[in-house]
């Protein structure tokens, strides 16, 4: 049942980017609460994930994984019967080796016993990483490891979003449908705008392999961890949008600015990122750091970005013939941040600040009678 999970990419939190092992239950309730106060939880947002270190070093004497009664007085089963109190899901984090990347127990050779306890605590959501792997790097061993985690989760007749972390893997993309709900692509993302435009950089090319149910993960938000610009953030969640990418919240939401808030809850991307076609945009031209992304939506319209990862300002311009729209008198463009709507003839194009993505929401315009004139307005 568990492979109809996901049909649109994930979306949540997970504490590792802004807290890494200082995890505990205070963190994941309070998450929890904010989610439902903040509209955070209505704007889609439902996987409150707890990433490494959640465990004691040890197994217990029955040979089960024993959660820290320190950080977790309740253990994982109180934290998840509070988070499902309030309508949302419950995640955790695992590892394919002998230990988790933090040095706690994984879950080779233990691989039912480890997905009966999850499921027995009520967990949806499974971040399986490859630490400690025992392994020779063959992609047959990792699938092989992989797999017997997902034929595992099967077995507990629970729906568990399963997501795979790359670490000591390659190429994901080409194994992991059918094995994970979404599969990392690059290594870890940090709070810095030279790591950022590296991860769009690899995430970007891999548009032919998501789809409903199985997505590229270019890794979680750094959104509101301070080093970033704001004209940053906002590229970060455009392009996470626009490449269908999980939705994972990685800043303290109990200290977040109106700002950061603004950004993470924003409807109108959020509804590309969502969007039931499940496509990830693909890259339409590359040329001098300026890339243009074409998603295709439901309705018809396209989203089309222009993502300027120069130091300088630009102009970003496609052709509509270039993208995927269909071939129309005119194009009716909604710039999804700011919510100012254009008409052009056939030429898509903005001033791009440095470092910045400009997100157009694109329909076409058949009906005569709302031809503009030839010159575009606004633009
Ligand atoms: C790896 C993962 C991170 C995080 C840590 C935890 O580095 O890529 O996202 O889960 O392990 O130890």
């Amino acid at each position: 049942g568990g492979r109809t999970l996901a049909a649109t990419p994930p979306m949540g939190f997970n504490n590792w980017n802004a807290f890494g092992c200082d995890v505990n239950e205070a963190l994941i309730k309070e998450t929890a609460d904010i989610f439902v106060s903040s509209g955070l939880k209505d704007a889609g947002y439902r996987y409150v994930n707890i990433d490494d270190c959640w465990s004691m070093r040890e197994r217990g004497a029955d040979g089960r994984l024993v959660p820290d009664p320190v950080k977790f007085p309740n253990g994982i089963k109180g934290v998840a019967d509070y988070v499902h109190s309030k309508g949302l899901k419950l995640g955790i984090y695992g590892d394919a080796g002998t230990k988790t990347c933090a040095g706690y127990p994984g879950s080779l050779g233990v691989e039912d016993l480890d997905a009966q306890t999850w499921a027995d605590w009520g967990v949806d959501y499974l971040k399986y990483d490859n630490c400690h792997n025992q392994s020779d790097g063959s992609r047959e061993d990792y699938v092989r490891r992989y797999t017997a985690m997902r034929d595992a989760i099967d077995k507990t007749g629970r729906p568990i979003v399963y997501s795979i972390c790359e670490w000591g893997t390659s190429q994901p993309w080409l194994w992991a449908e059918g094995v994970g709900h979404l599969w990392r692509t690059t290594g870890d993302i940090s709070d810095n705008w030279s790591s950022l435009r590296s991860i769009i950089r690899q995430n970007a090319p891999l548009a032919q392999y998501a789809g409903r149910g199985h997505w590229n993960d270019p890794d979680m938000l750094e959104i509101g961890n301070g080093e970033m610009t704001d004209t940053e953030y906002h590229t970060h969640m455009s392009m996470w949008a626009m490449m269908a990418a999980p939705l994972i919240i990685g800043t303290d939401l109990r200290a977040a600015s109106p700002e950061t808030m603004a950004i993470l809850g924003d409807q109108d991307i959020i509804a590309i990122d969502q969007d039931p076609l499940g496509v990830q945009g693909s890259v339409v031209s590359d040329t001098g750091g300026l890339m243009v992304l074409d998603k295709p939506l439901a309705n018809g319209d396209r989203a089309i970005a222009l993502y300027n990862s120069t130091d300088s300002p630009a102009t970003v311009t496609v052709a509509a013939s270039a993208t995927g729209l269909k071939p129309a008198r005119a194009y009716r463009l909604k710039n999804v941040w700011t919510g100012d709507t254009l008409q052009v003839r056939s030429t898509i194009s903005a001033g791009v600040p440095a470092h910045g993505t400009v997100v157009y929401r694109v329909r076409p315009v058949d009906d005569p009678r709302t031809v503009p004139p030839a010159v575009a307005v606004g633009a």
